[in-house]
């Protein structure tokens, strides 16, 4: 070993020691002659201190030393001069004297320091990801994230689940998103799909007889990206035989409270609360609600009914919704100018407009279309939304799909603006009987809400001949502070029946067989009742981290343009390759 300690290592009761630190220069300091160096590893940070009395070979290596310069110090562990201990650091209340100070590697001036408080954009950052994964911040987070992960493994392992490893070359499996293909050398025009999840294969082990597994699993899913998502991900993968929705959601149950408790102290009381997916749309317009604070959208269908107002009545006429949310005390907090914020946050969440009212003392609404309200409809709309002097009121009318973005959108808007919640609470809940269908704009016909091998409840079978629209599936989403934290589904055990969904998904009998023949095989083999869930692991990382990026759990990530600055991916390659793979490019490569 070159060292004898880390950097994080050493305390008041190794005074005296003679100790060997290798590490990066973190800071340099020239105080009167006297240099303080505070060099720095995965450990943490050490004051080193070069003096007049120290050697003068090892005063002239500390002037010509540099930030990011990586060194091993040879000295004793001696005390700081009081007054100049510091309680924020685990060694601030040592220093060591450095006696021999030898430079392992020199380093060219960074282009950022990650020692400085002051951080670069983050196009800098991840194109210069190992300077910034040198940061103390970055470094926590991915320890976080180990941490995390363990606890997951431990808590599957004592469990009983058994970790299976499933191909990254396979066939497309449908999760909804675009895949990510890999051509065949051996056969060309065919292709690999980058699996989306393990799902069919975690089916096909409980079907072998595996009745439990785990595993942390790689997703490749080519979809717009967002904060929250990136085309190449981890999921904690879950499968188990033989159970009920509930058994599934016991197992994470667990999950979730010994993390929270590990991670963060907490005491996360069991069960957790369980909202159904058409109260989730009901009372927060999406179902993934951030029930950290309240601002429910309310109906107010009936007390607009008798209105003339062109945008209301409009509404109701074309089978849509009028619904509101009321902003307790915030009508004097928002200007003309942050109202038309709020007006373009509901027409980016697809409304045509928002209407707003202020609440004045005397209890009458103003704002732009107060008067095109009427005394009665005016009077009605204050009695449902319980509005006081004070109040603002935000209404939305249009379908209820877009009523549930743009009320979402601005629900999720103030809550932050307005700073509703205490960042430090965690709330966990889950959003259970989902549809198992959603109308596809694209097709005209049915696409699957989660994935196509989910089972509908039990009672609602029959609804999948006569009503699609009304069955609702066996399918369990965690949501942790408004955000999809995992999902998963009791699936379909009976080929028949899985039969029946792809027929209703508009996939053929012919493109089944083709598509999933093995699967259908598979049911027909002796499959067991079974379920699972899937959890994103760097959405967990990030909310458990209380962070606002999954970019900053994941040591390599790629941008909102699923491209990795660093490397440089992906890239264009050889024509030798392209050949040997038998693709051929519609876009010319561009000029060297
Ligand atoms: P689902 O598609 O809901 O289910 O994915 C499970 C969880 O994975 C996370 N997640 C993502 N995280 C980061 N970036 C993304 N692009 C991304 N997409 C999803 C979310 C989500 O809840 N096979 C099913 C699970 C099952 O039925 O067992 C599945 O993949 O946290
Ligand atoms: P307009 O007559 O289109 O200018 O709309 C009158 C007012 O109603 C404006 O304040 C719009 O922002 C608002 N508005 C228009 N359409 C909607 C809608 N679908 N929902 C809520 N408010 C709307």
């Amino acid at each position: 070993m070159l060292r004898s300690h880390t950097c994080g290592e050493l305390r008041a009761d190794d005074l005296g020691r003679e100790v060997t630190l290798c590490g990066w220069i973190d800071r340099v300091r020239d105080h009167k002659g006297v240099i303080f160096l505070d060099l720095r590893d995965r450990w943490g940070r050490t004051q080193v201190v070069i003096g007049p009395e120290s050697p003068a070979a090892t005063l002239a290596a500390a002037r010509a030393v540099r930030p990011e310069w990586v060194v091993l110090v040879r000295g004793t562990v001696g005390a700081r001069p009081e007054g100049t201990t510091n309680p924020k650091l685990t060694t601030g209340a040592i220093e060591v004297v450095c006696r021999d100070l030898e430079v392992l590697n020199e380093a060219e001036t960074p282009v950022f320091q990650p020692g400085a408080t002051e951080l670069p954009g983050e196009e800098v950052r991840l194109t210069n990801r190992w300077l910034d994964l040198r940061r103390p911040a970055m470094q926590q987070n991915l320890f976080l994230r180990h941490r995390i992960v363990k606890i997951m493994r431990d808590h599957f392992d004592e469990l009983g689940f058994i970790d299976v490893e499933t191909p990254m070359l396979g066939r497309s499996t449908p999760e909804g998103a675009r895949d990510y293909l890999v051509p065949s050398r051996l056969d060309h025009g065919s292709f690999f799909a980058l699996p989306q999840s393990p799902q069919l294969y975690k089916q096909l082990l409980m079907m072998a007889g595996f009745d439990r597994y785990v595993q942390v699993a790689k997703c490749f899913r080519d979809e717009d990206l967002r904060a929250d998502r990136q085309p190449e991900f981890t999921q904690l993968d879950v499968e188990m035989s033989f159970v009920t929705s509930e058994d599934v959601m016991g197992v994470i149950e667990g999950l979730v409270k010994r993390t929270a408790k590990e991670i963060l102290g907490l005491d996360v009381a069991l069960p957790l609360p369980q909202l159904t997916w058409d109260e989730c749309m009901e009372r927060f317009g999406h179902d993934a609600p951030d029930l950290r604070y309240g601002l429910e959208l309310v109906d107010l269908g009936a007390e607009v009914a008798t209105s003339d107002f062109r945008v209301f009545k409009g509404a109701l006429e074309s089978g849509g919704r009028v619904r509101g949310i009321r902003v307790p005390g915030a009508a004097a907090k928002f200007s003309r100018k942050d109202l038309d914020d709020l007006t373009a946050v509901a027409v980016e969440g697809g409304a045509k407009g928002l209407v707003w009212l202020k609440a004045e003392a005397n209890g009458d609404w103003t704002g732009p279309v107060a008067k095109n309200l009427g005394p009665d409809v005016a009077a009605a709309i204050r009695t449902k939304l319980g509005a006081e002097p004070g109040d603002l009121a935000l209404i939305v009318a249009d379908s209820f799909d877009v009523s549930c973005k743009a009320l979402h959108m601005l629900r999720k808007r103030l809550g932050s603006q307005l700073k509703l919640f205490d960042p430090a609470t965690m709330n966990f809940s889950w959003v259970v009987d989902f549809p198992m269908f959603a109308h596809d704009a694209e097709s005209g016909g049915w696409a699957a809400m989660h994935h196509p091998f989910t089972a509908p409840r039990i009672a609602d079978r029959e609804f999948l001949s006569t009503d699609p629209a009304r069955c609702r599936a066996q399918a369990y989403d965690l949501v942790i502070n408004g955000s999809e934290a995992g999902g998963g589904t009791i699936r379909i055990h009976d080929g028949a029946t899985q039969e029946k969904v792809f027929s209703l998904l508009g996939i053929s009998p012919e493109v089944a067989r083709e598509r999933f023949g093995f699967l259908l095989d598979a049911l027909r083999s002796g499959a067991p009742p079974h379920g699972g869930i899937a959890l994103g692991i760097d959405r967990w990382v990030m909310l458990l981290g209380g962070l606002d990026s999954i970019r900053d759990v994941i040591a390599f990530p790629k941008t909102q343009k699923a491209s990795d600055l660093m490397t440089g991916a992906p890239s264009p390659v050889d024509a030798k390759q392209l050949v040997e793979l038998g693709v051929r490019t519609v876009v010319p490569p561009p000029k060297a």
